[in-house]
């Protein structure tokens, strides 16, 4: 029997369409699922009439691998990626390479990188992303790991990868290698984080024009597609206009018949632990996470809405200017956002020893992928221009949108203050813009806050920096004395 150029496991909707698109792309794919009569089920149906081959044990899969074998596993993160690895790590040769396709979270691929290698094989920890539709006809993937590993999947990996056209005429796989160990991971991770927020985003559009402007959903639906035309054109703008167009079978919008309470698998708020860790202020992902949170509590709100009275919303005046307002907001939050994350990217880089190629994942994402849009052509732009660039907002396009968007944006977040429409992440992003553009920003009542009841010291603006110092602000126990030090 010929050889299989892949093996998977995991034969859930996400691997049974990553199989398919394979063996679209003429690869020859060796299955296998835990419940084995998955296999036979899949093999029955989906499979069918394909090259794919069904194997019933780990070591029916492993002996119908060429050499190297790459052996992909799409199984639910955490315990089972690290069972599978322990049962396979003895049928496997040195070279070999196990790849994990999960949502890992980017430690534990970190951790198994190490691990494989030490047993002489190699490892890719990808994020796969697009969700079902993705993985049968063309996800967003990007693999990180063990280098070695890379010219011996790239082939596959970029054949089945979506694609996006070049100025050139020809076509780019959104698919590169990303780094090493967890980059590939951490990647996808960041990738969820601003899924989270970009969704959240959309949402607080769609609250002010349904409670704000009392906007009836043929309007919502008619205002996200002309929103699609333009530079907010993306995935999420467009099934969004999708579902407020969705009737129930009464004919009465769908969308207002779903629970709001929003759930979460938890990729968003790694996001969020990961800057809290190292200090980068990623505020609007983290606000969208806790949006999550808060809208999660149903019935504390139920029984809060009748005792905590506030304004009864109604924006009132130019409908249509306040949502050529409200476009703007969401694309300048959109802005802060992604600068966000690649401030995060760049932290990260330095923490983990990575070379992240910023163009190169802005690439990765433009198709594909969740939160794929044509806004993500910019940053690859951004870069291309100016690959040094130390932060997004300083490219002359996002400067520019910035600066155009910002009375705009501030009508509408005061909008929605006035009116009691909460827009946590149009806010936050706000309050970030004008943080970040601010040379005084009032940290120095905060220093002098920590030094008097903590003796924390503080630095000088009249000083060298890194010399502190501590002032005994009560004037008890002593003279009024500012102790000098040099902090190592
Ligand atoms: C993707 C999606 C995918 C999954 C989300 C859901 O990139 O294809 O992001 O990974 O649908 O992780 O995440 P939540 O359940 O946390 O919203």
């Amino acid at each position: 029997m010929s050889k299989a150029d892949i093996g998977l496991i995991g034969l859930a909707v996400m691997g049974q369409n990553l199989v398919l698109n394979m063996n679209d792309h003429g690869f020859t794919v060796a299955v296998f699922n835990r419940t084995v009569s998955k296999v036979d089920k899949f093999m029955e149906s989906g499979a069918k009439g394909t090259k794919v081959i069904g194997t019933r044990s780990l070591e029916e899969l492993v002996n119908s691998l060429k050499s190297p074998r790459r052996v992909m596993l799409m199984v639910q993160a955490g315990k089972p990626v690290d069972e599978f690895i322990d049962m396979l790590i003895p049928l496997l040769d040195k070279g070999d390479i196990i790849i994990d396709g999960g949502n890992s979270n980017y430690n534990d691929s970190i951790r198994r990188t190490a691990y494989l290698e030490s047993k002489g094989l190699l490892f890719v920890g990808t994020g796969v992303s697009g969700g079902e539709e993705g993985a049968r006809n063309g996800p967003s993937i990007m693999p990180g790991g063990s280098i070695a590993a890379w010219d011996h999947v790239k082939p596959i990996f970029q054949s089945v990868a979506a694609k996006v056209s070049r100025p050139d005429g020809g076509e780019d796989p959104c698919c590169d290698w990303v780094g090493e160990d967890g980059a590939g991971h951490y990647i996808k991770m960041v990738h969820n984080g601003i899924e989270y927020g970009d969704m959240q985003l959309i949402s607080e559009a769609y609250h002010l024009m349904r409670d704000g402007l009392g906007m009836t959903h043929e309007e919502m639906q008619a205002t996200f597609a002309e929103w699609n035309t333009g530079k907010l054109d993306s995935y999420l703008i467009e099934i969004t206009r999708d579902i407020l167009g969705y009737k129930d079978e009464d004919g009465q919008a769908l969308v207002e018949k779903i629970l709001d309470a929003a759930e979460q698998k938890g990729t968003g708020k790694w996001t969020g632990i990961s800057a809290l860790d190292m200090g980068i202020p990623l505020t609007l992902v983290v606000e969208a996470v806790l949006a999550r949170a808060l809208s999660s509590i149903k019935d504390e709100r139920e029984s809060a809405s009748k005792v905590l009275t506030g304004p009864q919303p109604a924006i009132t005046g130019d409908k249509q200017a306040f949502l050529n307002d409200l476009r703007e907001a969401l694309y300048a939050s959109k802005i802060i956002s992604y600068t966000q994350g690649y401030m995060l990217f760049r932290a990260a880089a330095k923490e983990y020893n990575w070379n992240l190629n910023y163009g190169g994942i802005a690439l990765m994402w433009r198709g594909g992928c969740i939160i794929r849009s044509v806004f993500l052509g910019k940053i690859k732009e951004a870069f291309d221009n100016n690959p040094a660039l130390p932060n997004l907002l300083l490219d002359p396009y996002f400067k520019e949108q910035m600066l155009s968007a910002q009375a705009a944006w501030r009508r509408v977040v005061a909008q929605a203050v006035q009116q009691g429409i909460p827009v946590p992440t149009m806010s936050s992003a706000l309050a970030f813009f004008d943080g970040y553009r601010s040379s005084s920003l009032p940290a120095n009542l905060l220093q002098a806050q920590r030094d008097y009841f903590g003796a924390h010291t503080y630095q000088r603006i009249d000083k060298p920096r890194g010399e502190y110092f501590h002032t005994n602000w009560t004037g008890h126990g002593g003279d009024v004395t500012s102790t000098v030090w040099k902090k190592d």
